[in-house]
């Protein structure tokens, strides 16, 4: 089935120049972009997206790290997208992100892991509406 996910290409990853090559290897994993837009999150609106790593002992660090750059949203569409797009990035952690992955090529650590990517539908329902309105998805 055709379902959605969403992305963010993180800030390390656009101050690096590496926007084009990670659009590219989306599309051409088979990907099309419903909506996107380059955004510079607050640290209240930052923290609001990552309201369920509030307790956690990385969240500052996780939303000093997000707001100090432009980042690039965007909402995906494909079969089994959540899933597959998860695959595409690799593991969170890019020292152990497989061969090939988005962030096995573009990311340092586990912090500037250069793309988000929802971990499940209704994440991704969520993470897709916080960002674009219904005017903004095509
Ligand atoms: P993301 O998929 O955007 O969702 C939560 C983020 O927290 C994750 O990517 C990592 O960049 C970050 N994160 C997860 N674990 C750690 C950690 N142990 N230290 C720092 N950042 C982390």
């Amino acid at each position: 089935m055709s379902n959605i996910t969403f992305t963010m290409i993180k800030p390390d990853a656009v101050a690096n120049g590496y926007t084009g090559k990670i659009i590219d290897q989306i599309l051409e994993a088979g990907f099309t972009i419903q909506a996107m837009k380059y955004v510079r999150l607050s640290e209240e609106t930052a923290g609001a997206f990552y309201d369920i790593h509030r307790e956690r002992s990385f969240f500052k660090e996780l939303v000093d790290f997000m707001t100090s750059g432009t980042i690039v949203a965007a909402v995906l569409v494909k079969d089994n997208a959540v899933a597959d797009f998860r695959t595409l990035i690799g593991a969170t952690d890019p020292a152990k992100a497989e061969p090939g992955t988005v962030r096995n090529r573009f990311a340092k650590s586990i912090e500037a892991n250069a793309i988000h990517g929802s971990d499940s539908d209704a994440n991704a329902a969520h993470e897709a509406s916080f960002f674009f309105s219904a005017f903004e998805r095509f």
